[in-house]
């Protein structure tokens, strides 16, 4: 089954256009890597997919679920928007977890809104909504042992490397059970002895069979994750395939200077 479909994406700013018809789809417990050299529209692409951009036109559909439609008229509401913005998780290059909160905090604290809303809306009583924050917890402390950092629970960002750090933004992507989860360069800003740490769980998750979307520098990695590797080339999906064909046997020239600028640097 689809988990993802993609459908003639496009996006600009100003007078640059940066996404020109993105087309794909995703199936289900696959691992999808997005390559390509920089201003190639990655990031714009993985922003529009999680709601944080709104494409120009097109359609993208997460889980059989309308996520966006540029052809729909009727601007979704709040809670519309919210619904869809939770079909996917998005971890960022530069983590951006909230300083002022301990990591147990910060994994808890969207879920914790979210089900007081809930309780609020279902009306339950105080009781209930106290079981219900409580499971939270509990869930919260299974996410961040599965990440390797039971023992930093009540630590605070900055007491926490930049490999930890990115592993509690896995966490905390991971407490809202999006159907697919989306990174942008999760390594980039981290120090190349401590990628390994983070890649270790991207593996891991991969290995549970989670749909994964991840834009990614790292050409080893990519190769040995993922079901499908995309490369994107000035706003266009320019060759997509297996990691063997795309490695391998690449047929497009920009995406053979792109592998091999890649592989000298
Ligand atoms: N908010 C914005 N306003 C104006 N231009 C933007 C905006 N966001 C992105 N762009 C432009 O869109 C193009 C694609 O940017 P994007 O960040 O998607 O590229 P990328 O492939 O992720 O690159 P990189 O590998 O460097 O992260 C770039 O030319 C960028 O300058
Ligand atoms: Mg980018």
């Amino acid at each position: 089954m689809h988990i993802l479909e993609v459908q003639n994406l496009c996006k600009e700013f100003g007078s640059a256009k940066v996404l020109k018809g993105i087309d794909f789809n995703q199936e289900e417990g696959q691992v999808v890597s997005i390559i390509g050299s920089s201003g190639s529209g990655k990031t714009t692409l993985l922003r529009c997919i999680t709601g944080l951009e709104t494409a120009d036109s097109g359609k993208i559909t997460v889980g059989g679920h309308v996520t966006f439609d540029a052809a729909e008229k009727k601007k979704p509401s709040k809670a519309e928007r919210r619904e869809n913005q939770l079909c996917t998780g998005l971890v960022f290059q530069s983590f951006n977890l909230f300083p002022q909160y301990t990591v147990r905090k910060n994994v808890t604290l969207a879920k914790e809104l979210l089900v007081r809303e809930e309780c609020k809306a279902k009306k339950r009583s105080r009781q209930e909504t106290k079981a219900a924050l409580a499971e939270i917890d509990e869930s919260a402390e299974k996410i961040i042992a599965s990440v390797g950092l039971s023992d930093k629970l009540e630590n605070y960002p900055c007491e926490l490397s930049g490999g930890q750090q990115q592993r509690v933004a896995i966490a905390r992507a991971l407490i809202l059970s999006p159907k697919i989860l989306c990174f942008d360069e999760p390594t980039s800003a981290l120090d190349p002895e401590i990628t390994g740490e983070v890649l270790a769980v991207i593996r891991k998750l991969a290995g549970e069979g989670r749909t994964m979307l991840i834009v990614t520098h790292e050409m080893g990695f990519a190769r040995e994750v993922s079901n499908e590797v995309i490369f994107m080339h000035d706003g266009v999906i320019a060759e997509r395939g297996t990691p063997v064909q795309v490695f391998d046997d690449p047929q497009n020239a920009r995406l053979r200077e792109f592998l091999s600028a890649t592989l000298r640097a």
